[in-house]
Order: structure tokens, then sequence, then C-alpha cells
């Protein structure tokens, strides 16, 4: 599947809101703190959020100004129709469209923003980004980093979902299903089949204290239910059911892979801001975060400013 649809499909689903839920509590207090100092200095500030998804920046930019009468200019843009819809009721203009091929000329924004977003077109598009700013500008980006908590939850979870997908489990209760549905022999050969797989997944789902592990634990749920409560299904539904858990699974590990792919070390880091003095910004840092009660840190913190 490509990028751009497995996007979509992710925006249709019911994990993104949650998702975005979760992103928005942690970053909060840092975007508001932030964007009112940018909103003080420039109350009709063109801001751009880069991979916006459903507006997790752009609503706290809304309510920032709101509260301080700015009025900025607000451009969110995503690779996902999908997740553009979800702002259909915001005072934004949106765009649909891939961030590494951004129509916008240079310097044409005051603000760039983006969360957990521009990363995943890749590490130049976020280099690409420095272009956009202009003079007098800010960019605050918050993006993921390799190795840090977000990362290391990632693979944990890939561990999970490789062995979901590696053992085929799903295919394995189909087969017991189809067996004691369609036959009246016995069925011991699908059942140790599915005996020795769901093995295999429980040890990973033990080992991987995660999301994941949860998700695991719901499918397992779901098809002992199916399993046991057999002559209440029937094939006709099942097999959409069976494809679309195996989809599922795939799904999520397709994330978790770009969400690994999409996250920095400190060399790549370093690079971005080296384009982006190369490209005209006049400051720029990048600084990994911690949050409370992690030994480790979590994101980068890329901030960037023009001169007048
Ligand atoms: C983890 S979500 C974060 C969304 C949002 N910034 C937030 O904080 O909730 C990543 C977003 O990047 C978008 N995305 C992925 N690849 C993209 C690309 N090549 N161009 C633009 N957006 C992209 C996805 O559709 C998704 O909305």
């Amino acid at each position: 599947m490509d990028q751009a649809r497995s996007w979509n499909d992710y925006w249709l689903g019911d994990e993104a809101m949650s998702a975005t839920q979760r992103a928005s509590e942690l970053f909060r207090d840092s975007w508001r703190e932030w964007l009112t100092g940018v909103f003080s200095d420039n109350p009709k500030a063109r801001m751009l959020d880069a991979a916006c998804g459903a507006g997790a920046v752009t609503r706290e930019a809304i309510a920032v100004a709101e509260g301080m009468k700015a009025e900025p200019d607000i451009v969110c843009v995503d690779i996902a129709p999908a997740a553009i819809a979800k702002l259909a009721d915001a005072p934004v203009t949106t765009l649909t469209a891939d961030a590494k091929a951004l129509p916008f000329e240079a310097g044409e924004f005051d603000v760039l923003v983006s969360q957990f977003g521009v990363e995943y077109a890749g590490q130049e598009a976020l280099s690409s980004m420095g272009r956009l700013l202009a003079p007098s500008g800010r960019a605050l980006m918050i993006a993921h980093m390799a190795n840090g908590t977000i990362a290391k939850e990632c693979s944990d979870n890939l561990h999970v979902l490789q062995t979901l997908i590696e053992t085929d489990i799903v295919s394995k209760v189909s087969d017991v299903y189809m067996a004691l549905t369609s036959t009246t022999r016995a069925v011991d050969e699908e059942v140790e089949a599915f005996r020795e797989a769901a093995e295999k997944c429980g040890a990973a789902a033990e080992a991987h204290a995660c999301p994941a592990r949860d998700f695991a634990v719901q499918l397992f749920a779901d098809c002992s239910n199916v399993l046991n409560n057999h002559q209440a299904y029937r094939p006709e539904d099942m097999r959409p059911w069976f494809d679309g858990q195996r989809q599922a699974i795939d799904a999520y590990a397709g994330r978790m892979n770009d969400m690994l792919k999409a996250s920095l070390d400190e060399a790549q880091a370093q690079s971005v801001l080296e384009d982006w003095r190369r490209q005209g910004v006049e400051q720029c840092s990048v600084t990994p975060i911690t949050l409370e009660g992690d030994s480790q840190a979590t994101a980068w913190r890329f901030e960037a400013r023009n001169a007048a």
C-alpha cells in the first residue's frame, strides 16, 4: 500500500484521533507558550502547519490566537484527504499535498510548525522547510527521534506485530473456524497449528509491554469468541472479517515502520540545521525533549528564527 493511502486509511479509522489527543496533551503547554510569543510579535502571521493531521497544533494556534485577539492566516497541509477533512470546521486554508513537494514560494510563511509530521516525508522534506521562512519568521517543529522513547515503543510494537504476521495467526484461526463449520471431521491438525502460533504470539506479547500487546490481546479475545461461538457466525461474513484483521495488522506494522524510518538520529538532526542555514535561516537549534518522569529523550525540538 502506498504511503498516502495508508495514512488516509489511518485517518478514517478510530485510532488516529486518540493518538492526536495523546500528542496534544504531551506538548500543549510548549506549543501554547511558543505560539503566544509568536502571535504577540506578529498577530497577523501567515502560518504553515506541515503534515498537520487533524490539526492538533493548529487547534492550539486557533485557541491561543482567539485568546489574544490575533488573526493569523493559517494554512494546513497533509498528504491524507481524510485528515484534511477533519479540519472542515476550522478557520484555516487546507491543502492535500505531499510535504516533499509543497507548492509555496520561498519566504512565504512567518510561522512554520509541525508535530511528528513533516519528517514522514523524509529528511529532505524537513530540510527544505527552511526555504519557506520569511524575514522575521519563526519555526518550531517537534520530530521523531531515533532511539527515543517513542521509537522504542514502536520497536516493541513491531516485535509483537511481526510475530502476528510471521505466524500468520489470523489464518490459523480462520483454518480452525472453517474446519469447525465445514466438516464433521476432527480439527486436531488445525487446532495444533493454531496453538503453536498462539504460543509464539503470546511469548512476544509477554516480552513487550506496549500498545501492540493490547491490540494482540483484543485480537485473541475476538478470535476466541469466534471459535467458541462458531455456530453463530456465517463463513461468508467471517472471510472478510479475517481479511480485515490481517489488513489491520499489516497497516499497524506499516505505520510503525514508517515512524522508525522517519526518526532522526543526532547526525541527521544536525544536517537538517545545516541545510536550513544554507537556505538563509539565521538562527536555528535542535534540542532533545525529555518528558517529565522519563530518563530518556522522546523527540527533537527544532527551532528557527530569521532576522527582520
Ligand atoms: C503522526 S501524524 C501527526 C499529525 C499531526 N501533526 C499531529 O500532531 O497530530 C503524521 C502525519 O503526517 C502525514 N504525512 C505522512 N506522510 C506525509 C507526506 N509525505 N506529506 C505530508 N503529510 C504526510 C500523515 O497523514 C499524518 O497526518
